[in-house]
C-alpha cells in the first residue's frame, strides 16, 4: 500500500542539526567554518490560486523544514550533496547547467546562479542539504529548499538582500528553473512566515501582517494524501492561463482590470454570461476566496473559530467545483474529517491535484479523526494518509 505518511520521523532540531555535521564531515573532510540556516514549509490556511491573481492569502510556517549546512571554498566550484537523495552534484560557479527543471539541484544552483547574477555571490562553497518536510506533499518543500539555500548563503557571505527581495528571488527561480509559473506565497511564506502567528498577505502590494494564532483548544491537523502532485506543474499553468483568459475579457469591460483581484462580484454578474464555463467558474473561485482570506484574516484575529471553519469549508468546496483543483482523494479525507464531531473546517490546501488537507481540530477530537482517516481513507483508497498535527511553527534563519 502506498503510504501518505513517507514523512520522515519526527526529529529535535538538535538531531537535524548533529546529522547535517555528521554527513558534511562524511562528504567534504570536516566540518571547521561550517554554517547552517533553516527554512520551513508553510501550509495554507485560506486563499488558494488567489495569489497568481494578485489577490490575498493567509499561510502559515508548518514545524518542519529544509536545513542547509554550508562552508566556503577557496575556488569557484560549487558542490552540493544531498541526504535525501544521497546524490552529490557538483558545478562550476560561472558555467551553470540547467539540470533536470524541478529536480532538487535546479533549486538550489538556480538560487546560486540569481545571487551571482546580481553580483551578490562570487566564491565558490560546498553544501549538505536535509529536512524534515515530506517531499512532493503540496507543503512547499521547494520554496523551503530555495530560501534556505539563499539564507545560508547571506548569512555565510554576508550580502545584503531585503527579505522581500531575497522572496522574489525565489519565486523567479521556481519560475525559471523549474517551469512553474507560481505566485509569491510558498517563497513568502517560508521567508518571512513568523512564529506562533499566521501571515496575511496582500500579493500586489506585498504589504503583510502577522496575525497571531490564538486557536485556544483548537489544533492545526494536516493530513497528507499520499498523491504526488505529478500533474501539478502543467495543470497550475493551464489555471493560469484560464485566469488570464478571464482578465483578457474583464479588462474590455473596465481597462482599469489587470488581474482578477480588479473584478468585483457585481462586474462579474454582469458580465460572466460570455465567458467559456470552465473560465467563468475558475474567475467566480478566486472572486469569493479572496473575499474569504479577509474574513478569515478577521475571523481567526479575533478568535472567531467557527466562521473560520465553516470558510475553510466553503474554501474546499470552490477549489473542487470551481476552480477544479480536488482529486477523489483530498474529497473524502475533508468529508471524513467534517464527518467527526470537533472539527470546526476542512480543506485541500496548496496547488492541488493531490497533496495535502488542512483542518481545524479541536483537541480532543483528534484521536477521533485520526482513527477515522487510518480506517476509512485506505478501505476506499490504496493508501495511508499521514496525519500531522502541528507543533507550533518555525521561522526562517541562521542558526547557531
Ligand atoms: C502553489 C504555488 C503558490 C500558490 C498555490 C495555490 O503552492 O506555488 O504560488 O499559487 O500553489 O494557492
Amino acid at each position: 500500500m502506498k503510504s501518505g505518511a513517507t514523512n520522515p520521523p519526527e526529529v529535535s532540531r538538535k538531531t537535524m542539526i548533529d546529522s547535517l555535521m555528521a554527513n558534511f564531515a562524511i562528504q567534504f573532510g570536516d566540518t571547521r567554518n561550517v554554517q547552517i540556516a533553516m527554512a520551513p514549509g508553510r501550509v495554507n490556511l485560506m486563499g488558494d490560486h488567489t495569489d497568481h491573481n494578485d489577490g490575498f492569502v493567509l499561510p502559515m510556517t508548518v514545524d518542519r523544514g529544509v536545513y542547509v549546512a554550508l562552508r566556503k571554498r577557496a575556488d569557484r566550484t560549487v558542490r552540493v550533496y544531498s541526504v535525501r537523495y544521497d546524490e552529490m552534484i557538483e558545478s562550476p560557479l560561472d558555467q551553470f547547467q540547467v539540470t533536470k527543471a524541478g529536480g532538487w539541484p535546479s533549486y538550489v544552483l538556480g538560487v546560486v546562479e540569481e545571487l551571482r547574477l546580481r553580483g551578490l555571490i562570487s566564491s565558490g562553497f560546498e553544501a549538505v542539504v536535509d529536512g524534515d518536510l515530506n517531499l512532493g506533499a503540496g507543503l512547499s518543500s521547494s520554496a523551503a529548499l530555495e530560501v534556505a539555500t539563499a539564507t545560508a548563503l547571506q548569512h555565510l557571505i554576508g550580502f545584503s538582500l531585503e527579505p522581500v527581495e531575497m522572496v522574489k528571488l525565489c519565486q523567479h527561480v521556481e519560475h525559471r528553473y523549474a517551469n512553474v509559473l507560481c505566485g509569491i506565497m510558498d517563497q513568502f511564506a517560508s521567508r518571512i512566515g513568523r512564529k506562533g502567528h499566521a501571515l496575511f498577505l496582500d500579493c500586489r502590494s506585498l504589504e503583510y501582517k502577522h496575525i497571531p494564532l490564538a486557536l485556544g483548544d483548537h489544533r492545526i491537523v494536516i493530513v497528507s494524501s499520499g498523491v504526488e502532485r505529478s500533474l501539478a506543474a502543467s495543470a497550475y499553468n493551464i489555471r493560469r492561463a484560464e485566469c488570464q483568459e478571464a482578465v483578457n475579457h474583464f479588462s474590455k469591460v473596465d481597462e482599469n482590470v489587470i488581474a482578477l483581484r480588479d473584478v468585483s462580484a457585481d462586474m462579474f454578474e454582469a458580465h460572466c454570461g460570455e465567458l467559456p464555463s470552465n473560465v467563468r467558474q475558475r474567475c467566480r473561485h478566486v472572486i469569493a476566496e479572496n473575499q474569504r482570506v479577509l474574513d478569515a484574516a478577521d475571523m481567526l484575529a479575533s478568535a472567531e473559530l467557527a466562521g473560520f471553519g465553516s470558510l475553510m469549508s466553503a474554501s474546499h468546496q470552490s477549489l473542487r467545483d470551481d476552480f477544479e483543483v480536488s482529486c477523489p482523494e483530498l474529497d473524502m479525507l475533508v468529508e471524513l474529517a467534517l464527518q467527526t464531531d470537533g472539527v470546526l473546517g476542512a480543506r485541500m490546501t496548496g496547488a492541488g491535484f493531490g497533496g495535502c488537507t488542512v483542518s481545524l481540530v479541536h483537541k480532543d477530537a483528534v484521536a477521533a479523526l485520526t482513527e477515522t482517516l487510518n480506517t476509512e481513507y485506505p478501505a476506499r483508497f490504496d493508501l495511508t494518509p499521514g496525519v500531522f498535527v502541528l507543533q507550533g511553527n518555525l521561522e526562517a534563519g541562521p542558526l547557531g
